[in-house]
């Protein structure tokens, strides 16, 4: 018997407490409205929750609380050849007494799982490199890919290249107006800078993914959060 369960979103699952609270005072209310603006468009592509019990609750109708959830929605990038649909992986959220579990790396992996399945030629998003990197994304860069901002440092760019994706597709990432009129897109000063000082960037350094040895990895942790 499963602690939770993963299924798609419905009407009625409201995820806005849970991204409000995942993400903090700071940052939960602008990731809650993208969120909320980007469901109630044609932008949505997958929403997949983590719902409390063994999933027989749902049938009778007392099923436990919403502690996981992850949005997928349209983007594109800006090729040479073409401008290509792909999907984005924002937000991913855990209630915080549920975090540590490992429900975000469920979530994760279902998201990836449903990107192929719809065809996806690759799934992009914003993100701690530590965590995403750990579970098989990795920098946009080595695949000629840039961010929509040159505020997103290079590492928290990260990408999963999926069966549709061809070796022309390479460019600028570009954001529906959703994530912009909710400035959701990259980092601001003062964070910015300081993700760029851990990770040995300067505002208009290095953009290459990479990230100095050892310092991508546990020190960058927690600095980097972003609507991925
Ligand atoms: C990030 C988040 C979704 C992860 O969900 P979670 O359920 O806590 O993650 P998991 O339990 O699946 O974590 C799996 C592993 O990643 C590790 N991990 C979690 N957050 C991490 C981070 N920011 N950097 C590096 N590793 C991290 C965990 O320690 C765990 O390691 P282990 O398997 O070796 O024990 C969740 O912590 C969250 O909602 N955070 C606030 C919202 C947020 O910042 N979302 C975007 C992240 S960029």
């Amino acid at each position: 018997m499963s602690d939770v369960t993963l299924r798609p979103a419905r009407p009625d699952d409201d995820v806005d407490p849970l991204l409000r609270a995942a993400f903090g005072p700071a940052e939960g209310a602008g990731v809650a409205g993208v969120w909320a603006d980007v469901a109630a468009s044609d932008l949505v592509r997958a929403s997949l929750v983590a719902v409390e019990g063994d999933g027989t609750g749902e049938a009778r109708g007392d099923e436990g609380r919403v502690v996981g959830h992850v949005g997928l929605s349209h983007a594109w990038l800006d090729a040479r050849r073409a401008l290509v649909d792909l999907w984005l992986l924002a937000p991913l959220a855990v209630a915080p007494d549920r975090q540590g579990r490992g429900i975000g790396r469920r979530l994760l992996v279902a998201a990836v799982d449903a990107a192929r399945a719809g065809g996806a030629p690759l799934l992009a998003l914003e993100g701690d490199p530590a965590y995403y990197g750990a579970h098989g994304f990795a920098p946009a860069a080595a695949h000629d890919i840039e961010p929509a901002s040159r505020r997103t440092p290079a590492p928290a760019c990260q990408v999963v290249l999926l069966p549709g994706h061809e070796d022309w597709m390479s460019g600028r990432l570009v954001y529906p107006d959703a994530w912009w009129r909710h400035d959701c897109v990259g980092l601001r000063d003062p964070g910015l800078a300081q993700v760029e000082a851990v990770l040995g960037l300067t505002g208009a350094g290095p953009q290459d993914g990479s990230a100095p040895a050892g310092q991508a990895g546990t020190e960058v942790s927690g600095v980097i959060s972003s609507s991925g």
